[in-house]
């Protein structure tokens, strides 16, 4: 059969990793996807053009997502070179001697011999439960937190890169702090930090120290996670603070600039960052909604519009994902966030 696009126009948008690989400027967001809708998703991105999957340990959806690649990459539709596939350390392995254990399970899971960037997905370990897969409680149902040695981690990332099991290494969730501890003891540089960014938080800071130290910055909920709040609350019982700030994707502002393109919110929330250089990994399994965010390399926003988009930034304050629905996560010294007073 056929190759379709192997490295087609919309994945040669990529930005060079010091590792001399491109990372793909846009990727597929798999969070919350479930098994069944997976397999679905990522044929309906590699067809429009994907080549880049982002998923976790945690997303508890690699194995469908393996039987997905291996499906394009056996069947001669791509080949596996063309395809960029991130993974993440999950919490409960957030500790060295448990590196090399979580990359070569999500590996299997996910069919392949190796992955193309395998990040630490927060920066604050818990203990596993006996099952391996879910964090261990207190009676009182917080989290039972680990000591979190970021340099020994890391040193134990970089082994598996010199093992093969990975081209490239990175964080998630990182704060400036973290971040320079890290590269000040690292042998190979993180390849990127993951970070929630949107329109309402646009990380400043962070972005800065992360261009001094030459390290991309990926941006995940570009959308701005709509559904997200909700689903902490009725998942975890975790009462965000009053929130008045409207949905990015039906924003006034971003709804005109949309407008003035022919464009859909969506797609001009995400032409915000990638005109930045920032990488982006929206999530979606509607195929209609995972092409038209593909379709963002077709135009340019002026200068004004995206100072106006610049101008919606509400620092912490527009933060989504704090992970406080762990109960007890903020009392671990590795906890990477400032908390809000209204938190
Ligand atoms: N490292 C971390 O700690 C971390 C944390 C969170 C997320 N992530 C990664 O980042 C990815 C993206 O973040 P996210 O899932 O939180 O949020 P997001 O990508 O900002 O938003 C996803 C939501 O937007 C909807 N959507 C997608 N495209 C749309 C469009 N064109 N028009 C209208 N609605 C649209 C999706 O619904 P439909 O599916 O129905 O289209 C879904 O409900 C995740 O999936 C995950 O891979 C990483």
């Amino acid at each position: 059969m056929a190759r379709v696009g192997s490295i087609g126009s919309m994945a040669t948008k990529s930005v060079l990793l010091k590792s001399g690989q491109r990372m793909p400027l846009l990727g597929l967001g798999t969070w919350q996807v479930r098994h069944e809708e997976i397999e679905q998703a990522v044929d309906a991105a590699l067809e429009a053009g994907y080549r880049h999957i982002d998923t976790a340990f945690n997303y508890n959806n690699e194995e469908a997502i393996g039987r997905a690649l291996r499906r394009w990459i056996d069947g001669g539709r791509c080949g596996r070179e063309d395809l960029f596939i991130t993974t993440k350390l999950p919490h409960v392995g957030n500790r060295a001697s448990d590196v090399e254990k979580y990359l070569k399970k999500s590996l299997s899971r996910l069919r392949l011999d190796y992955v193309d960037l395998y990040l630490i997905h927060m920066p604050f370990g818990f203990v596993p439960d006996s099952s391996g897969e879910n964090p261990a409680k207190h009676d009182d149902g917080s989290y039972v937190l680990d000591d979190t040695d970021h340099v020994a981690v890391w040193k134990e990332m970089e082994k598996q890169v010199d093992e093969g099991l990975t081209r490239n290494i990175g964080v998630s969730n990182y704060n400036i702090e973290q971040l320079e501890r890290t590269v000040a003891n690292a042998r190979i540089l993180p390849a990127t930090n993951q970070v929630e960014l949107h329109a309402y938080l646009q990380q400043t800071k962070l972005r800065a120290s992360c261009a001094k130290l030459g390290i991309p910055i990926t941006a995940y909920s570009p959308l701005g996670s709509p559904g997200a709040r909700i689903h902490f609350e009725q998942k975890y019982n975790y009462q965000y603070p009053d929130n008045t700030a409207p949905d990015l994707l039906q924003h006034p502002l971003v709804k005109d600039i949309a407008n003035a393109h022919q464009k859909t919110t969506a797609q001009v929330l995400l032409k915000h960052l990638i005109q930045q250089g920032i990488i982006v990994i929206p999530k979606s399994t509607n195929p209609k909604r995972i092409k038209e965010n593909a379709e963002i390399f077709d135009f340019q926003l002026t200068p004004d519009q995206m100072m106006q988009l610049s101008g919606l930034d509400l620092g912490e304050e527009g933060r989504i994902i704090n992970f406080r629905f762990w109960k007890g996560v903020e009392k671990h010294p590795e906890y990477p966030f400032t908390i809000q007073k209204s938190a």
